[in-house]
């Protein structure tokens, strides 16, 4: 099985020795040059990264920055690749409902000059994270809600469909035979997709679509249209997305910590981790029953993926190679 083969994360891709030279102190009259050897990433861009296993989606983004596209196209041209897919029941159309059989979207979008735009509890509108780009870059807000968002998309010329398939239909009336209202750890199936990506000049551009909690409560909203919660980029330090329960993601503001921790020195990997650690550590944490997993890029292009749980993982395409990698995780048994 894929999912179970385990793919070291590696953080670098390629890496180099860069020296490098610092004036030390020997006595209060003299000073000598002295090098030293650090290790730096050699950047190779475009990059792209996004959450789970979505190598169509992660194909589409690259090809857009091989052109010499930007990072902002990528990421919106590889969401809308999911959230087209039926097949994936947690994005866009097919994705799952609310307890009342309603699918509703939830989608964010942050380019490289820290403009955002998200749409939020949005309907019968497929391709929700244009929508939010619409509304980062066509009106003076940041977000829109419902039917607001939903006209608005109609307005722009978007489609009204169905976005409850068959398959999900089906799933929902199975559910609503015990209605256990209780989040799933999502092992198998993906849940929200994430995507950063770094274009041919360096620039960040971040994206988070989801059809959110299955069988949620109506009006429930979770962490992937919130700026800093399901997703953050800063152009001079990095991105991260999130995936999993959006409640506890924007209880601890996940992917703003992950790219506040990178500023101050963390490589991606050590943000991630850090910031799992936020979510398990809490009093009373319930981490047992519910699985969170960030992906993180620094703008040397160095990368990094976590979960609370086993099976969490990452897509990333660089240097032509489009590959899955198998995240670490916290909770070991
Ligand atoms: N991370 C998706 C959600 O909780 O809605």
């Amino acid at each position: 099985m894929n999912r179970r083969k385990f793919l070291k994360n590696t953080t670098l891709s390629t890496a180099g020795l860069a020296v490098g030279s610092t004036l030390i102190s020997c006595a209060e009259d003299s000073k000598i040059e002295k090098p030293i050897i650090t290790t730096k990433a050699v950047a190779s861009f475009p990059l792209v990264i996004a959450t789970w296993h979505v190598e169509n989606a992660t194909a589409e983004a690259y090809k857009v920055l091989e052109k010499g596209g930007n990072a902002l196209d990528a990421v919106e041209a590889g969401c809308k690749i999911e959230e087209a897919n039926e097949k994936g029941q947690s994005v866009g159309k097919g994705g799952l409902p609310d307890r009342d059989g309603n699918v509703t979207l939830d989608a964010c979008i942050m380019d490289k000059n820290g403009n955002c735009g998200s749409v939020v509890y949005l309907q019968n509108v497929t391709h929700a994270i244009s929508v939010a780009r619409h509304v980062m870059e066509k009106t003076p807000h940041v977000m829109l809600a419902g039917k607001g968002a939903e006209k608005y998309a109609y307005e722009l010329g978007f489609k009204k469909e169905n976005l409850l398939t068959e398959a999900s239909k089906e799933a929902w009336e199975k559910w609503k035979v015990e209605a256990k209202y209780k989040p799933i750890i999502n092992i198998e199936n993906h849940d929200t997709i994430g995507m950063i990506a770094i274009d041919k000049n360096g620039d960040i551009s971040g994206a988070c679509t989801t059809s959110g909690l299955a069988y949620k409560m109506g009006g429930r909203v979770g962490d992937s249209p919130i700026i800093g919660a399901g997703l953050f980029i800063d152009n001079e330090v990095g991105g991260c997305v999130a995936t999993g329960l959006g409640e506890e993601v924007v209880k601890t503001v996940g992917s703003f910590l992950v790219v506040e921790l990178m500023r101050q020195g963390k490589s991606p990997q050590e943000a991630c981790e850090e910031a799992i650690g936020r979510i398990v550590n809490k009093p009373n944490s319930n981490y047992k029953n519910f699985q969170v997993g960030y992906v993180a890029v620094n703008k040397q292009g160095e990368t990094g993926c976590f979960g609370i749980h086993q099976w969490f993982s990452m897509t990333k395409y660089q240097n032509g190679v489009n590959e899955q990698i198998q995240s670490e995780f916290m909770v070991k048994a």
